[in-house]
This record gives structure tokens, sequence and C-alpha cells, in this order.
């Protein structure tokens, strides 16, 4: 068995189906294009915690109770301002935040998820304004969740329009099978550990560069290369040094994620719509470039684009820091984190599967001299 689980199933969900040879990922019975680009964040966020869309009555009664738990616990801002001081990474204030989360409330699991849904935005605005220097700005019960998280980073209502990319966004990466950040959330909660511990966890699990930390270096590389004809010389220097392109290649794809084709239609309506063309041009050449590369150097391996190099020109072209792009990315995955939780709860046993014990197994402690030695 490999040591890595590749290819082992571990564990049943309803949640979402990730089809690796033929590029198709479903959430809870939809195909992610039928549903990111269109659906409410809302609509996705009940879908999954539900396992069906919600009716009118019951979509405005849980975007209501969504936006009601907004707000921090008081002492989540001093973590924030002390984080600020000591210019500490998004994501490991967002960790930080997430843990406070449980302060003064009760244990409960869906109440636990819902509230860190709702906070996570909150979390990640109000960092980023006081490590700016900015005061960070009310929470506004009254805008739709992706709206509110617009605005609480950059301090304004956002147009129809960037609230729409977004959540087509947060859609897109809601949930994704048993990923490494859901897989450690579903093992800390089988203990019957609590939900907040769980999503603290998997905020940890998200922050790593195979994880969901590819998207700053992979927009990184689009500005080195900075125009069509570097993109080659470039690429094929930082291959030749042994480096993975950020935002290729995939432990479940064989083929291009389908996550990133719909990122990349929602990018192309919002750069065509007075963003900057250019870039988004300049992106699709590199990523040319790279699958050909790709391709000479591991012919063997099919290594296509990945969800996160769309993800960071999209949220590059909602203004969004790429300091910000894997927290925005926990904006989203918080849903199906929330949602696998509740399933492993309901559904579950502790998950608990066996090492093979490669070491030595011939020592022998010596209680003179202290010292082991071998027989
Ligand atoms: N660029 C160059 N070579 C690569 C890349 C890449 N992006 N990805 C894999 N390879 C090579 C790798 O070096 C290895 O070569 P060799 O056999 O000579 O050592 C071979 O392909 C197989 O790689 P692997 O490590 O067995 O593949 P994996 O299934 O463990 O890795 C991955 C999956 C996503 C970690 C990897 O493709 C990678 O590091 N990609 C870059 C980081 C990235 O974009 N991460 C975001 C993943 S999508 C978000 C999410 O869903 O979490």
């Amino acid at each position: 068995m490999a040591a890595d689980l590749e290819g082992v199933v571990a564990t049943s969900t309803r949640l979402s189906h990730v089809d690796g040879e033929a590029g198709r990922l479903t959430i809870a019975g939809y195909a992610v294009e039928d549903l990111a680009p269109y659906a409410r964040f809302e609509e996705v966020a009940f879908l999954l915690l539900y396992a069906r869309l919600p009716d009118p009555s019951e979509l405005a009664r849980f975007t209501q109770d969504l936006a009601g738990r907004r707000a921090l616990p008081r002492a989540g801002f001093d973590v924030l301002r002390a984080a600020a001081a000591a210019q500490a990474p998004p994501m490991d204030v967002l960790r930080m935040a997430a843990a406070l989360l449980s302060l003064g409330r009760q244990e409960n699991p869906l109440d636990d998820a819902l509230t860190a849904i709702a906070c996570f935005p909150t979390i990640v605005g109000a960092y980023w304004r006081v490590r700016n220097g900015e005061a960070p700005v009310p929470v506004r019960p009254d805008l739709p969740h992706a709206a509110h998280y617009l605005q609480q980073v950059f301090g304004a209502e956002p147009s129809a329009e960037r609230a729409r990319a977004l959540e087509t966004y947060l859609n897109t990466v809601c949930d994704h099978g048993l990923n490494a950040s859901t897989f450690a959330a579903r093992v800390i909660v089988s203990t019957r550990s609590d939900v907040i511990s769980a999503i603290t966890g998997a905020v940890g699990a998200l922050k790593g560069p195979l994880h969901g930390g590819a998207p700053g270096p992979a927009l990184d590389m689009v500005f080195e290369i900075g125009t069509p004809e570097r993109a080659e010389p470039v690429i094929r220097a930082k291959l030749d040094r042994g480096e993975r392109l950020m935002g290729f290649g995939h432990r479940i794809y064989r083929v291009r994620d389908p996550r990133a084709d719909v990122l990349a239609q929602a990018a192309q309506r919002f750069y065509s719509s007075g963003g900057d063309q250019s870039l988004y041009e300049l992106a699709q050449q590199v990523e040319a470039t790279a699958l050909r590369l790709l391709r000479e150097r591991k012919p063997e391996r099919r290594l296509d684009t990945n969800v996160e190099f769309y993800t960071a020109l999209l949220l590059h072209g909602l203004g969004f820091p790429s300091a910000l792009f894997t927290p925005t990315f926990a904006v989203g995955r918080v849903v199906g984190w929330s949602a696998h939780c509740l399933e492993q709860l309901r559904e579950g046993r502790l998950i608990r599967p066996q090492s093979a014990y490669v070491g030595p197994t011939d020592l022998h402690y010596d209680r003179g001299t202290r010292h082991t030695r071998s027989q």
C-alpha cells in the first residue's frame, strides 16, 4: 500500500466526487460548471450542509442566519492586532483566529460550522486592514456572503460584477473529495473532537504549497515571465533546476482540472470587461508553454493545469494581493470542511489507519550505562 495513501479509498461521501480520468467534479449531484458560475454562495453552502438546494424561504432564512454570525469575538481583534504587529502571514492568523471561534459558545457541530463559514471573511478582511494600518470596517448583515467578503477586505460595497466573480470562485472551490485539508478535518472530528478544532487543523493543512498555497507562486511566475517570448526560457530554466511549476499537476486529475475551466471563463469575462486584458493573454501563453514543456519533460506523467493557475489570475483581477489568495481559498473551502465534519460525525467511525514499521527491532536499553546497544 502506498505510504501516501494514493489510490486508497478512505471513506465514502455524498458531498463531492472527483473523476480524475474524465476531468469531472460533481458537487452533491451537480457538475461544478453548472453550479459554480450561477448559484449563490449561500445556496451552495446550504446544498453541502443539508444535501439539497434550499427553497426560496429556506434560502432567505439561511442567508439571514449566516449574516447574523459575522461579528468576531472581542478577543479575536486582540489576536489580529498582535499578529499585525508581528507581520504574521494571513494563513497563520486565520488559523489562530479560527481557534478562537469557540470562545464563549456551547459546542454544537452545526452551529460551529455556520459560525466558522460566516466569520472567515471577517477574520481575513479585518486582519488585512489592520496589518495595512487601516481600521476594520463594521460587518454588514445586509450584504450577501461574497459581497461581504469584498467589503471586509476593501472597505466598500463591491459592484455586482465583482461579487459575482468572487462568488463563482468560492463556489468552485467549496469542496473537492478527500483532499488533504478535508481529510485532516475528518480525522480530527472522527475522534469526536469539535468542529472548530477540525476547521483549525484544516486551515493548517491548506496552507502548504502542495495544496492551497500554490496560486501566489503561480502568479509570481507569470509576472517573472513578463512577456510571451520569455515564457519558454524562464520555464525551461525552472524545470532544469528541478522546480515544480505551481498551478500544474494534480494527485487525482490526469486531465485538465475542470475547476480551471470554470475559473478561466470567469477570469476571461472579468478581464474583458475592463481588466488588464494583456495579463490574461500572457497567462494563457504561459499556460500553453508550461503544458508543452511539462509534456516534453514528463511524457509518462500527464501534468495539466490545476485550479490554482486561474485562481491566481481571477483573484488578482479582483484586487486581492497574493498574500490573500490562500485565505480566500479557505473562505470557500470552509464550507466543504464543515459539511465533511457533519457527515463524519453522523456516519463515520474513528479514522485510525496503520503504519508499516520499518525501524529497528533489536535494540536494548542498558539501564547501567543508559546507552542503547544492538545485540
Ligand atoms: N511541475 C513540474 N513537475 C511536476 C509537477 C509540476 N507542477 N507536478 C508533478 N511533477 C513531477 C514530479 O516532480 C514528479 O517527477 P519525478 O517522478 O521525476 O520525481 C512527477 O511529476 C510526479 O509527481 P508526484 O509528486 O508524484 O505527483 P503528486 O501526485 O504527488 O503531486 C502535486 C501532486 C499537486 C503536489 C504536484 O503536481 C505539484 O507539486 N504541483 C505544483 C503545486 C500545485 O500546483 N499545487 C496545487 C494543487 S491543486 C489544489 C488542490 O486541490 O489542493
